[in-house]
């Protein structure tokens, strides 16, 4: 999520970081769902969504996607990037907990875009696609307990064909720390907590709780080899530049790109 969201203060609440802190979200629903509704397609006026066609440009090249592949979109939101995917001819399937984002990435969607309301947390797709994309903490880096994150990388290695492979952002731990201190930092956790203003459409503001699980390099080496995958490369990037550079403290984001280990297919006999 980009730095321009609104986000502002700090939080009295601890950043939970077990199952108790789901506390206030019903069975079945993500905290995120109310922010989603509050947006609506005002989330693509924010800035950090305006990278679109080069993020693309990146993830293409990064995956070696050619037309014709078939790629999992894991927290797509209202589709920027199927879209752009899907008009260069990469059949794609969006997933998203929110049923608001995902009703708007129905509308103009081109041919080969697919999208359905899911819980990253439980997906059950098996070897199904080519390529997986998680950006812009998308599923992955919006939880609130332990585990969460991991169950969204275990469904996504299960749903990579051998050798598949996925690109990944999560927000660095280190500028969270450095720079993001308008939010409480758990350290125990890694989850950066805020209260944040979000506008909608008609520019009406509502302030919503909201929780970042961050990362280093090094977690997320360690968690995608828990997920059966390998990493080739882990850079520091910014939305709407993923031509990444070696990882430093000083940028908002990383951008993990990783292949399915073909003989450690996560939950394989
Ligand atoms: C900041 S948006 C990013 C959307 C999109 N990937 C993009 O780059 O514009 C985060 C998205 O992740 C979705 N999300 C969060 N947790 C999720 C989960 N457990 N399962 C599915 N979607 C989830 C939210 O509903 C939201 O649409």
């Amino acid at each position: 999520m980009g730095p321009d969201m609104g986000r502002r203060q700090t939080m009295t609440e601890p950043t939970g970081a077990d199952a108790s802190d789901r506390v206030g979200e019903a069975a079945g629903s993500h905290w995120f769902e109310a922010i989603a509704d509050h947006l609506g397609p005002a989330y693509l006026r924010y800035s950090f969504t305006k990278g679109t066609v080069r993020e693309v440009d990146e993830v293409v090249a990064l995956l070696a996607l050619e037309p014709g592949m078939r790629v999992l979109d894991v927290g797509c939101g209202p589709g920027r990037h199927a879209h752009e995917l899907a008009r260069r001819g990469i059949a794609v399937h969006g997933v998203d907990v929110s049923r608001t984002f995902i009703d708007l990435a129905h509308r103009g969607a081109p041919p080969g875009a697919t999208f359905g309301v899911m819980d990253a947390r439980a997906m059950t797709f098996d070897a199904e696609f080519d390529a997986a994309i998680c950006l812009c903490q998308g599923a992955f880096g919006l939880m609130r307990a332990n585990g969460d994150d991991e169950r969204v990388l275990a469904g996504i290695a299960r749903s990579l064909r051998p050798g598949g492979g996925l690109v990944l952002s999560a927000f660095n731990a280190y500028f969270a720390v450095k720079y993001h201190l308008e939010a409480e930092f758990d350290a125990d956790s890694g989850v950066a907590r805020e209260t944040t203003t979000v506008r909608d459409a008609d520019g009406a503001g509502a302030e919503f709780p909201m929780w970042t699980g961050c990362y280093t390099p090094r977690e997320l080496r360690l968690l995608c080899a828990g997920a059966g995958m390998e990493v080739r490369s882990i850079t520091s990037v910014e939305p709407g530049d993923y031509r990444g550079a070696p990882p430093t403290v000083e940028s908002p984001e990383y951008l993990v790109v990783a292949f399915l280990t073909p003989s450690r297919r996560e939950g394989a006999p």
